[in-house]
C-alpha cells in the first residue's frame, strides 16, 4: 500500500505525532483541535497549509481521502472520537490511556472488530530504548527465569492537574501510571492479582490518591511492584529493575545507561556491566513509524485494543485494591472475545 494520509487531533502532545510522522515522512493530510490559538500554533510551527487545519474532528470523520487518525485529545474522549473513525473505516492511534472504564475499552474493541480497521494504543514505552533493550535481554535469556520485576512512575503533576486530569475517573494510576503497568505486562504477562495501598498528601487538587504501590503475581510465582506518584517530588523517572535467575537489569528512561548484572562461573554476580542507551521517554517517531508500517503492510499493530484494554483492566483493578483493601483478580476474559 502507498503512503498514507493521516490527521492528528488534539494538538498539545499530538504535537509529538505531527513531529513523529514527519520525521517518517508521512503525509499530514489535516490537524484539529477545537482551541483555535492551539490549531494555529501547530500550523504554523509544522508549517500545514490552512485549508488543512479544523476546530471540529467531525468534519474530518466524513473525509473519504483520509486513511488513519492520531487522537491525542483528553482520555475521557478516546472512546467516542476512536468509535467514530473506526466507523467511518479509518485505522486510529489512539493515546494512552485507552480510556478510563471497562465499558469504554469494551466498546472500542467492538467498534476495531466490527470495522475491520487497527486501533493502536499509544504506549510509547514499548519504543523507549532502554525499555526495547531490557526486552531484548529478558528474551534472550541473559537475565535467567524473571523472578520479580519493579517499574516506578514517578512524575510531579502539580502544574498539570487542574484540568481534565482532576477527574475522579483520571486516577493517577491510570492516566501516567499505566506506562509502568503496562511495560510490566509488556515484560511479564498479565499478572493474575494484584493488591495496593494508596496515599493522598500532594496534590489537593484531585479526588484521587496521588502515591499508590501495587503488588502483582504473574504466572509461575513471578512478582511485580508499580509505584505510582504524580505528586513526588522530584524529577520525572520510570526506574525499572528486573531481577532473573542470572542476573539484574536496573534502566530508567531517564537515564543514558543501563546496569546489567550477571553471574561468573561461581554462581555470583561480579562487576556490573554498563550499557550505553539513547534517552528517549517519549519515542513517538518509532510508534508511529511502527503503526504506519503495520498498517501498510497489513500486519497486527503491536498494542492493539485488547493489549490496551488488559492494562486499563489491571490499572482499574489496582485502583479497587487500594480502595477496598482486598486483592483483585483483573478480569481478562472481558477482552479475550
Ligand atoms: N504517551 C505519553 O507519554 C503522553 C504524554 C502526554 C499526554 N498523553 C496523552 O495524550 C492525550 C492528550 O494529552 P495532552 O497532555 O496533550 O492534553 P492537553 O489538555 O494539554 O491538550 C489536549 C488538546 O486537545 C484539544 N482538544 C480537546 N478536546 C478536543 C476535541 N473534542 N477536538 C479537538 N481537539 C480537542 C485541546 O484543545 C488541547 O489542545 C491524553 O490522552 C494524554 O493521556 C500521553
Amino acid at each position: 500500500m502507498s503512503q498514507l494520509k493521516y490527521a492528528v487531533i488534539g494538538l498539545q502532545f499530538g504535537m509529538a505525532h505531527i513531529e513523529g510522522a514527519m520525521d517518517c515522512g508521512a503525509e499530514i493530510a489535516a490537524i484539529c483541535d477545537c482551541n483555535e490559538d492551539h490549531l494555529r500554533a501547530a500550523g504554523e510551527r509544522y508549517a500545514i497549509a490552512a485549508e488543512k487545519r479544523f476546530t471540529d474532528y467531525r468534519e474530518l470523520v466524513a473525509r473519504s481521502d483520509l486513511d488513519a487518525v492520531v487522537i491525542a485529545v483528553p482520555d475521557q474522549q478516546h472512546r467516542a472520537m476512536s468509535c467514530a473513525f473506526l466507523e467511518a473505516g479509518k485505522h486510529v492511534l489512539c493515546e494512552k490511556p485507552m480510556a478510563l472504564s471497562r465499558e469504554d475499552v469494551s466498546a472500542m474493541i467492538r467498534a476495531a472488530d466490527v470495522s475491520g480497521r487497527q486501533l493502536m494504543i499509544g504506549q510509547i514505552c514499548r519504543f523507549t530504548p532502554a525499555f526495547e533493550k531490557a526486552k531484548s535481554l529478558v528474551e534472550s535469556g541473559v537475565l535467567g527465569d524473571v523472578y520479580y520485576l519493579e517499574s516506578e512512575y514517578a512524575h510531579d503533576y502539580m502544574k498539570i492537574v487542574d484540568n481534565w486530569r482532576a477527574d475522579p475517573l483520571r486516577h493517577g494510576v491510570i492516566g501516567g501510571g499505566c506506562h509502568a503497568v503496562d511495560l510490566l505486562r509488556w515484560l511479564a504477562g498479565d499478572p493474575r492479582e494484584v493488591f495496593a495501598y494508596g496515599t493522598h498528601r500532594l496534590l489537593p487538587q484531585v479526588p484521587y490518591d496521588d502515591a499508590t504501590i501495587a503488588v502483582m503475581k504473574f504466572d509461575d510465582n513471578t512478582m511485580g511492584k508499580v509505584f505510582v506518584s504524580t505528586g513526588c517530588k522530584r524529577d520525572y523517572t520510570m526506574r525499572t529493575v528486573i531481577y532473573g535467575t542470572k542476573g539484574t537489569l536496573i534502566c530508567d528512561n531517564t537515564s543514558p545507561t543501563m546496569t546489567l548484572f550477571t553471574v561468573g562461573p561461581d554462581g555470583m554476580a561480579h562487576e556490573p556491566e554498563i550499557l550505553e542507551v539513547e534517552v528517549n521517554n517519549h519515542n513517538a517517531k518509532r510508534e508511529f513509524e511502527t503503526f504506519d508500517a503495520s498498517i501498510r503492510r497489513g500486519k497486527p499493530v503491536l498494542t492493539n485494543a485488547r493489549e490496551g484494554a488488559k492494562t486499563v483492566e489491571v490499572c482499574l483493578s489496582i485502583i479497587e485494591s487500594a480502595k477496598t483493601g482486598a486483592p483483585v483478580r483483573p478480569d481478562y476474559a472481558l477482552y479475550t472475545t
